[in-house]
């Protein structure tokens, strides 16, 4: 059943047969051979002629579904380096990005921007063959923007935890298979084991720190990841044209990577209940309001919205678990089955601890440094001149210097600490014996 989404029960969302590290067929060497010097091209400004300059190849030359992945995430990243990599942002993406990426958007069902399926789900190498991706010790990153090792470890800390990962899926799906039959020692089983590997997974969380420099993730690496929605203050106040030669085209407005988008943790969502509801909504809103025969406010729910930036089937996955998800209910009609409840509620706390260090990481990587770089604009120094531009693409608040931090947005267009304590909040919410 898993294999029909396009997951393995070994690799989950990454690809079972790993991402391709060059596209067989030479007629593609000429993207081969940009995303080959892509941070030379970058840091000499001379990624955007060359772009222009690059003939549109067609598609017909892709064959497995492996090497339409890796020619995606080579468009991506080849996109992104295009509109950020200069002294403002470009707001007209060249035909022979935008008609290839187009194409293959639309057969790999993800959408033709930056995603973190382009980024991290197939940009990824074992380093020995013979040893398994869930070590951090044994990744590389096929491509990044700058060259830098801390941009190959924030996405390869995300590539470990799919990985580390994977195993609950099969395990849990047993255990939604396990609460049908009323055996609920299986099901108290799943869950203690589920639990230990949600605390694995935050240990992971937490190695970020190790590779990845906070000052060189917001000023060097975080810019590229930007989208083109809500970029008003970054310089690309309608979106970005995407080029087809009808001259027709208008502009779109996508969110930029963010692992908001990584489906393993709306699995973990789901499979236990967990509720996320718009940013700013409280418990129960919604029912007081139809009791009270108002209708229900227009819904905008981030982490549903980031289920589009999912590859197809990966998307289709999850909407089919949640129509099968029992746990949360098998639970409470058993609350008085004492080990499965402890089981079931460290489940919650172990992701809420999970979803804590997270928080901790969003504060010290862009909350701190997006204060920091403030203060070094105000200060006029060559330093903060010079890395002018990287400041205004980074975030909201880039070219008004002065404003507060309550215009910082995520490179997916929430509001950070907000959205992020709210799911957090709610990730305790479904609990059996309140904590
Ligand atoms: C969401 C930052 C690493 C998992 C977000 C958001 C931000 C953020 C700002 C809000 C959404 C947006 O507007 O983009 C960071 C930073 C990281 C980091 C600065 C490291 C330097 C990770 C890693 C994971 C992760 C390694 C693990 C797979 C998530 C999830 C969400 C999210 C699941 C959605 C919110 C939720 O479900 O609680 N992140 N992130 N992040 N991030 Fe990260
Ligand atoms: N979503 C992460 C950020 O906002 C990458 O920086």
């Amino acid at each position: 059943v898993l294999g029909d989404y396009g997951i393995s029960p070994e690799y989950g969302f990454l690809p079972a047969e790993l991402p391709l590290a060059r596209l067989p067929d030479p007629y593609y060497n000429k993207w081969e051979a940009i995303v080959a010097n892509l941070q030379g091209l970058i840091l000499s400004r001379r990624l955007r002629g060359v772009i222009e300059r690059l003939p549109v190849l067609s598609t017909a030359g892709l064959e497995h579904d492996s090497e339409w992945r890796r020619a995606y995430s080579l468009l991506c990243f080849m996109a992104h380096g295009y509109i950020w990599g200069g002294d403002s942002p470009e707001e007209r993406l060249p035909a022979s990005i935008s008609i290839p990426l187009l194409h293959i958007s639309a057969y790999l069902e993800v959408p033709p921007v930056a995603t973190y399926a382009a980024v991290c789900l197939w940009n990824f190498k074992p380093l020995f063959a013979d040893e398994h991706v869930d070590n951090l010790e044994n990744l590389a990153t096929l491509t990044t923007f700058t060259g830098s090792i801390d941009e190959s470890w924030f996405y390869l800390v995300s590539v470990a935890i799919e990985a580390r990962g994977a195993p609950i899926l099969p395990l849990m799906l047993t255990a939604i298979q396990a609460a049908r039959v009323n055996d609920s020692r299986t099901v108290t089983a799943c869950l203690r084991a589920f639990a230990e590997r949600l605390d694995d997974l935050g240990t992971l969380l937490q190695r970020m720190r190790e590779g990845c420099d906070p000052y060189v993730f917001y000023n060097r690496i975080r810019p590229f990841l930007a989208g083109s929605k809500n970029m008003e203050e970054a310089g690309l106040p309608n979106g970005v044209l995407y080029e087809d030669g009808t001259g027709t085209e208008t502009y779109r407005q996508y969110s930029g990577g963010s692992n908001a988008q990584s489906s393993i943790i709306q699995f973990f969502d789901i499979v236990l209940g967990i509720e996320h509801r718009p940013t700013g909504e409280k418990k129960d809103v919604s029912s007081e309001r139809e009791l009270e025969g108002r209708a229900p406010p227009p819904k905008h729910n981030f982490l549903l919205e980031m289920r589009k930036y999912m590859p197809g089937p990966h998307r289709r996955f999850l909407e089919d678990v949640a129509t099968v998800a029992n746990i949360r209910d098998y639970v409470e009609t058993h609350s008085n089955d004492k080990e499965l409840t402890v089981a079931y509620d460290a489940c919650l706390a172990m992701l809420q601890a999970f979803r804590d260090k997270h928080i901790n990481i969003v504060t010290q990587y862009i909350i701190i440094k997006s204060r920091e770089s403030r203060s070094l604009s105000r200060s006029k120094s060559p330093e903060a001149t010079r890395r002018k531009v990287n400041i205004a693409t980074s975030s909201k608040q880039g070219k008004n210097e002065t404003g507060g931090k309550k215009n910082l947005k995520g490179t997916g267009g929430t509001a950070l600490i907000p959205f992020l304590k709210q799911a957090r909040a709610e990730t305790g919410e479904p609990a059996i014996d309140s904590w």
